[in-house]
């Protein structure tokens, strides 16, 4: 993964001002990685270091995975966007060209009435209880979607496959909340995560871990990546890359750019986008104690496609954003070429390949924004893999700490998430 922050048209003196600011909070993240016992918040940064969460996991991946064909995966959030951004980012996307899934994520979020009176046909595809996994992901265990959702398609499974079903069944959150209480009492295998890691940071935690572990992913790999990239971005001397991209942020927000669109160059990228958004949105978007409100507010952009549907807005509206595109440029090499007999051929793509052509796009977007000035920052992976998933998540979880300390936010909670909750299940109470 490589960071290029020369684009960022924040001045050196405000940017190592805010980070002189933020020397002191580097020392609590660098202690925080230390904590195996996961003992704050900022622990969730130890997560990739911890050889137990990884082994419980690939664990009950050898013990339940053999035969599965598809992982049903119930959550929100925090709960599964982290799982759903890598397995989209790895196999989702291009597969869905593909008809024969060796293995596939069927992911429930939202309460969709449509989707869930499918579950159904989607069992009629299993020969057995053998061939799926029954993943319900929830920290609080009260969350009305992912309870409601769990309820109506364990029933259905219940009636299909009867006691066989809660063998097949993985509960994971907060230990000793009624749902681990209940789940356990129903022969289910319940998995407690830390309790002071909070949804959005607990990708690489049992959350996201099991999930994708029995997904056949490499969350060694994975974990291997966040490893890396939290060592380089929160070194031990110097400032390092995720205080960089929180002060370069902070400085935008502070100049009127409240918005940061993450570009990124790859459809298979777009649910990582939203896990992002997710993280920033929910981390830094809060009423401050002398009653002030920040955030900044995230948005997810996809290339080229949305060259064509927002590139108008920012090359010829206001100058209201800080722009980060991710790419994989290395992905750039197939060598399918353009047929220059074809009926249908620009002068311009003569004997082009299709990398050729995504690289002059993405090399047009960034001259683009450089020409009209414009904020931007650029992160490269080298691939989309594991490891570089892992690396770009963690980089991103470690710069958020530091965002919220340059806001002065607890980045850590969600007060008016929880209002919502609490107002839903009031509604359904007086509707019972
Ligand atoms: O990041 C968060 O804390 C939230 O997005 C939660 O993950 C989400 O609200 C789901 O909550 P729970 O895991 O308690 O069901």
């Amino acid at each position: 993964m490589r960071i290029l922050t020369e684009d960022t048209r924040v001045g050196d003196g405000v940017l190592t001002a805010h980070l002189q600011t933020l020397a002191p909070y580097r020392n609590v993240l660098r202690a925080a990685i230390e904590d195996r016992a996961c003992a704050s918040h900022e622990a969730s940064l130890a997560l990739p270091f911890d050889e137990a969460g990884r082994a419980q996991a690939n664990e009950i991946a050898r013990a339940m995975g053999g035969q599965v064909r598809t992982v049903v995966l119930v959550g929100i959030g925090g709960s599964d966007l982290g799982t759903r951004a890598v397995i989209d980012a790895l196999v989702g996307y291009a597969d869905a060209l593909v008809q024969a899934h060796p293995r596939r994520l069927v992911a429930f979020d939202t309460v969709e009435p449509t989707r869930l009176a499918r579950f159904d046909a989607l069992l009629d595809t299993h020969a057995g209880p053998e061939q799926l996994v029954f993943v319900v992901v929830s920290k609080s265990g009260t969350t009305s979607e992912t309870i409601a959702i769990a309820n109506i398609l364990q029933h259905k499974l219940q009636a299909r496959w009867g006691d066989a079903v809660a063998p097949r069944t993985v509960v994971i959150g907060d230990g000793g909340t009624e749902l681990a209480r209940t789940a356990s009492a129903h022969g289910m295998r319940h998995v407690a995560m830390p309790h002071l890691v909070g949804g959005r940071f607990s990708v690489f935690s049992v959350v996201g871990l099991v999930p994708l572990a029995l997904m056949g992913v490499d969350i060694d790999a994975v974990c291997d990546g966040a490893r890396s990239a939290t060592h380089a971005g929160v070194p031990a001397e110097g400032y390092g890359p995720a205080a960089v991209l929180a002060a370069t942020l902070f400085e935008a927000y502070l100049n009127g750019r409240a918005l940061h669109e993450l570009f990124l160059f790859h459809p298979q990228l777009e649910t990582l986008g939203k896990w992002y958004r997710q993280l920033l949105a929910e981390s830094i978007g809060k009423e401050r104690e002398d009653g002030t409100r920040v955030g900044i507010m995230p948005t997810v952009a996809i290339g080229s496609t949305d060259l064509h549907s927002l590139g108008q807005l920012v090359f010829g509206g206001p100058n209201d954003r800080t722009t980060t595109f991710v790419a994989a440029p290395s992905l750039w090499n197939a060598t399918d070429s353009c047929d220059e007999h074809s009926p249908f051929t620009l002068s311009a793509l003569k004997g082009k390949h299709v990398g050729e052509v995504m690289q002059a796009i993405y090399g047009g977007a960034r001259a683009a924004y450089r020409k009209h000035q414009l904020s931007h920052l650029v992160i490269e992976l080298d691939g989309i893999t594991p490891r570089e998933l892992g690396a770009f998540m963690a980089l991103q979880m470690a710069s958020i700490m530091y965002l919220g300390k340059l806001f002065d936010v607890n980045a850590f909670d969600q007060p008016a998430v929880e209002s919502y909750k609490l107002e839903a299940r009031r509604l359904l109470t007086q509707t019972g």
